[in-house]
């Protein structure tokens, strides 16, 4: 059967098949009915259903529609095309997964457009832009705060596009808006039951306005090990740009190093650690979690503590918020005159 229609879920061809999907066409709509009621119970444990091994981090939100909402994700109106660019260690979620508890009665359907494809087309036809997206050091504002770094970069060793749901007035943003304008994209619409699974790292996303306020999707971001791999020639650029970087930064605080291309990689050890930390923050059960990982529940709150410890560290270092934003544009002014 193709794989281009909506499918129904199924545990044990389940990931594999929905892994394929992205890795083709970086999306996948399937049919799973009761899924985002247990997503809402345990959001950890679907996000492993779907994806098998190697998630690393996974955020829940309800998506509903509320009075004076201030983020598109919280109003009925259209949202432009945009990736969820929040991060974690400097990299935003690999996938976002929408599960669908009540469509809107009309409208609220999911546009979605192929960053690698419009990349191929750019690069024939404006190769100025393309290595501009991959060279210019660009502040990229959203709600939960700036990202700054090149619009297509190595970001935690898988290749981000960043793109920002309001207008940025700099000379790059008004040239992608002209190619995201006129760029082919697709048209979903998830009913009920149906859960939508985009590679974020690749796919930006939208969504039609809609009239209903019971309209309620669950959001899953899913923060995963393995990167998001397009095009080689995509990956060369990026990578050489990464390099420079890389050398100009090695005197870079960690949360510059962060900020632009993603924080240092650890051990393999440290990083399961951690990611048992968050989902025991998150809510997740000690006793489960001991069990999964083979640890003894007093080690597991010797690590939460050891965690809490650093992050009361942290936040006594952590630098104003005003500081932060011009420590940002002094480096990305810096940068941009060196990369340029
Ligand atoms: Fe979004």
């Amino acid at each position: 059967m193709s794989d281009d229609v909506r499918w129904s879920w199924d545990d044990e061809d389940g990931p594999a098949r929905l892994r394929r999907a992205i890795d083709e066409r970086g999306h996948a709509l399937v049919t799973a009915p009761g899924l985002w009621a247990e997503a809402e119970r345990d959001p950890w444990g679907v996000a492993r259903r779907l994806w098998g091994r190697g998630v690393v981090l996974v955020e829940a939100h309800p998506i509903v529609p509320v009075a004076h909402g201030r983020s598109f994700a919280s109003t009925q109106g259209p949202t432009p095309l945009h990736s969820d660019s929040q991060s974690h260690r400097g990299v935003p979620p690999r996938v976002q997964v929408m599960l669908c508890a009540r469509p809107a009665a009309t409208g609220g359907q999911t546009l979605l457009l192929d960053t690698w494809t419009l990349l191929q087309r750019m690069a024939e036809q404006e190769p100025a832009l393309w290595h501009a997206l991959t060279t210019r050091v660009r502040r990229i504002p959203f709600v939960f705060g700036d990202v700054v770094g090149p619009t297509v970069a190595l970001r935690g060793g898988s290749v981000v596009f960043t793109h920002s749901p309001m207008a940025v007035d700099d000379e790059v943003g008004r040239r992608l808006a002209w190619w995201i304008e006129r760029a082919p994209r697709i048209e979903l619409r998830a009913e009920a039951g149906d859960v939508l699974v985009v590679d974020n790292h690749r796919m930006l996303h939208g969504r039609r306005a809609f009239e209903d306020s019971r309209r309620r999707f669950l959001r899953l971001l899913v923060w995963t090990r393995e990167p998001a791999v397009p095009p080689s020639w995509v990956v060369d650029a990026v990578t050489a740009v990464r390099e420079r970087l890389a050398r100009m930064q090695r005197r870079a605080s960690p949360e510059q190093q962060e900020a632009l291309v993603g924080a240092a990689g650890t051990s393999s050890e440290i990083e399961e650690r951690l990611q048992v930390v968050l989902e025991l923050l998150r809510g997740g059960s000690p006793g489960v979690l001991a069990q999964r990982h083979g640890v003894p529940e007093p080690e597991l709150h010797r690590w939460r503590s050891a965690v809490v410890r650093g992050a009361v560290e942290a936040l006594e270092g952590l630098p104003s918020e005003g500081e932060h934003r011009s420590m940002l544009e002094r480096l990305r002014r810096a940068l941009e005159r060196k990369l340029g």
